[in-house]
């Protein structure tokens, strides 16, 4: 079973065929909406928007315990993410699909392990390969025979919104290594790697960062959906291509 967590631009996955909806409840409280099952081609597939299917819970609202949870009880042996970002770089410009290899954490004060010692023993993952690298080169592979343009590799610095960054933010963020930047890659990956699922995402460039190129003076939200409308289409063909694999 594959499971996918759609973001902001993906609430829906049209060629999803729905057999069943279920709400489920965890020990860490509600997931972000019902889980659809259904079939992507043939393959059996878990679907949940991450930020509900309204569009309402904010990136620091969302219950990444109790997606992940509920996924991996649902049966997820793998777990695609596809999550919106901003650009830094100029050839990360709106429009661009990318499949990260590294992520510099920036959030805080969200619930981000299932090991907090509370109920068990106190546990350090290892992270030093953020996302599973079969399960990227098999998202790479699946972006070639749709025949779309896809990045491999970058750094995703996860940021802590629900507000876009400062001119200078970005510059620094930059410094540090980033290419591109969302608000909700953590703790999604690392709950993902406490739970033993494969993980890894696709990223869609929605925006230039702020400061940059076109968003010099300014982001606008309207050009931010435009992109995002027109680009869910491409990670569509390439989830197809992916489960025909
Ligand atoms: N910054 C942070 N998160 C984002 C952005 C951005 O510019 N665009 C889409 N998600």
């Amino acid at each position: 079973m594959i499971a996918i967590i759609g973001g902001s631009g993906l609430s829906q996955l049209s060629n999803l065929d729905i057999t069943r909806r279920e709400v489920v409840r965890t020990p860490y409280g509600e997931p972000s909406g019902a889980l659809l099952f259904g079939h992507l081609c043939d393959q059996q597939t878990v679907f949940i928007a991450r930020h509900g299917y309204g569009h309402t819970i904010p990136p620091h609202g969302v219950n990444y315990r109790a997606n992940l949870w509920a996924l991996k009880e649902a049966g997820a042996k793998e777990i695609i993410s596809v999550a919106s970002v901003g650009g830094i770089q100029d050839h990360l410009g709106p429009g661009v699909l990318m499949v990260p290899d590294q992520i510099i954490d920036y959030t805080w004060g969200r619930k981000a392990t299932y090991f907090d010692g509370v109920d068990g023993p106190v546990v350090h993952v290892d992270f030093t390969d953020p996302y599973d690298a079969s399960l990227r080169a098999r998202i790479l592979a699946a972006a070639r025979n749709a025949g779309e343009a896809i990045v491999d590799g970058g750094t995703y610095a996860a940021t802590q919104g629900p507000r876009l960054e400062t001119a200078a933010e970005v510059t620094r963020l930059e410094r540090d290594g980033a290419h591109v930047i969302g608000m909700t890659g953590m703790p999604e990956a690392v709950l993902a790697r406490e739970l033993g699922i494969p993980y890894a995402a696709i990223v869609v460039v929605v925006n230039q960062a702020a400061g940059r190129g076109s968003s010099a003076h300014g982001i606008q939200m309207a050009d931010i959906e435009a992109t995002a409308k027109t680009a869910m289409v491409r990670v569509h063909n390439v989830l197809q291509h992916f489960c025909t694999n």
